[in-house]
């Protein structure tokens, strides 16, 4: 592996981490302190280029003007009361977001991790209240691959050691069909007890997967033909990043439950939201389901101008657009290092191949040194996932700093 070199400045807040903090993650050793736009600063004020987004949370780009604006007013107003009392702000954002995305009710929650527990929740009541599924015999299908956070219920869905090793027992009521296989995806459904079925439309952390031109709406066909809920978890591949406002609207499709998060908030705060019809939403009672910081005022606020600006700002359509350049680029830097250039909008990645096993790690080192910051998934691959705000010419630029960064690969 390369050895990054790190400012004394710098290498005091890794030590502060080092000794105090768990070791549950391995960053790329850079620290920062600032974010703005496309750019994000270390301690020592150097500039980069943030090709990861928070993985998809800060699609609005860093500490985006209005957003910061809102949550700054009303975090000196009101930010939390519980859901044990109204707020001005709960009835507002719910209005906003069902109406924005074309569905009765939203339930608000905090992570995305909650939203996905909080559909397989309503998938499962959905399916003893109105499927008629025996009492506890419920099945939720999830496909190989698939990543929706690190509960002990995400991680029973999957297929990744790292994710669930050592951690067991693990939550019964589970399957597993591949990825991208309809017929497998037949015959999981055909039992009587499955409820629903969960899927990102594209597989962010899988390294930026995408099915087939035409699955999702045969998923949804073969939802409809076996009366299973489909379920979108779309929070990193919704709100503009893929170049639509949803990865779904791609192929028209409408999901019976669809998730979102992280972008929700453009990075400010943990915000997500479970979308579904009444006869869905509607089997969860008083009592039932919740949360101390879901639906409060500051993230009500916060989601309604982050949605907006999306629109406002045209970010799908500069998502699609600058998507099709950073993909173009990399493929006329004819690097004998990547084998795979792959994406949708602006949520790409590049599969590298090299004698050395750590050469995905090594060039992120490199790109840092260089000023882009990304980051591998999955070993081989680097996801590119700038903020949807980014310009041709900071595309062309982070472009030239990929193919400077691949050379010292050489
Ligand atoms: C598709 C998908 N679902 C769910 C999650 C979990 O979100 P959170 O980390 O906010 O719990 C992630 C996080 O990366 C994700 O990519």
């Amino acid at each position: 592996m390369t050895n990054s070199t790190v400012s004394s400045n710098a290498a005091k807040y890794l030590a502060l981490e080092e000794q105090y903090g768990a070791h549950n993650y391995h960053p790329i050793p850079v620290v920062l302190e600032r974010g703005e736009g496309v750019y994000l600063y270390d301690v020592d004020g150097k500039q980069y280029f943030d090709f990861l987004s928070g993985y998809s949370a800060v699609n609005q780009g860093h500490c985006h003007p209005a957003i910061v604006e809102v949550l700054q007013k009303q975090a000196s107003k009101l930010t939390l009361t519980s859901r044990a009392f109204h707020n001005n702000l709960l009835g507002e954002y719910e209005k906003y977001i069902t109406e924005y995305f074309g569905y009765d009710k939203v339930l608000p929650m905090n992570t995305g991790v909650e939203g996905g527990e909080t559909a397989i929740k309503l998938a499962r009541r959905w399916g003893y209240n109105v499927k008629g599924i025996p009492e506890n015999q419920a099945k939720i299908i999830f496909a190989e691959g698939n990543f929706w956070g690190r509960t002990l219920a995400a991680i029973s869905s999957s297929t990744d050691p790292s994710s669930f090793k050592g951690f067991g027992p693990y939550m019964p009521g589970f399957g597993l069909v591949p990825y991208n296989d309809l017929s497998a995806l037949e015959e999981a459904l055909k039992d009587a007890h499955v409820g629903a079925f969960m899927v990102e439309p594209i597989q962010g952390e899988a390294g930026v997967v995408i099915p087939d031109d035409g699955y999702l709406k045969s998923v949804r066909t073969l939802c409809d033909q076996y009366n299973v809920l489909f379920i979108a978890d779309e929070i990193q591949t919704g709100l503009a990043r893929t170049g639509k406002m949803l990865a779904c609207d791609h192929e028209k499709v409408r999901p019976d439950i669809l998730i979102l998060g992280k972008a929700l908030s453009g990075g400010t705060l943990p915000i997500s939201a479970v979308l579904a019809d009444n006869e869905i939403m509607m089997q969860i009672l008083p009592g039932e389901h919740g949360s101390t910081y879901g639906g409060n005022p500051l993230a009500c606020a916060v989601a309604i101008k982050s949605l907006e600006v999306l629109k406002t700002e045209k970010m799908a359509e500069n998502a699609e657009k600058m998507g099709e350049r950073l993909r173009k680029g990399l493929s006329d830097l004819n690097s004998p290092f990547i084998t795979t250039i792959r994406g949708k909008g602006l949520l790409d990645a590049i599969v590298i191949k090299h004698a050395n096993p750590d050469a995905s790690w090594d060039l992120c080192l490199h790109l840092k040194d260089l000023g882009l910051l990304a980051k591998p998934t999955h070993g081989d691959k680097i996801r590119f996932a700038p903020p949807l705000i980014i310009n041709e010419k900071q595309i062309d630029e982070a472009v030239a700093i990929i193919g400077a960064g691949l050379k010292l690969l050489a």
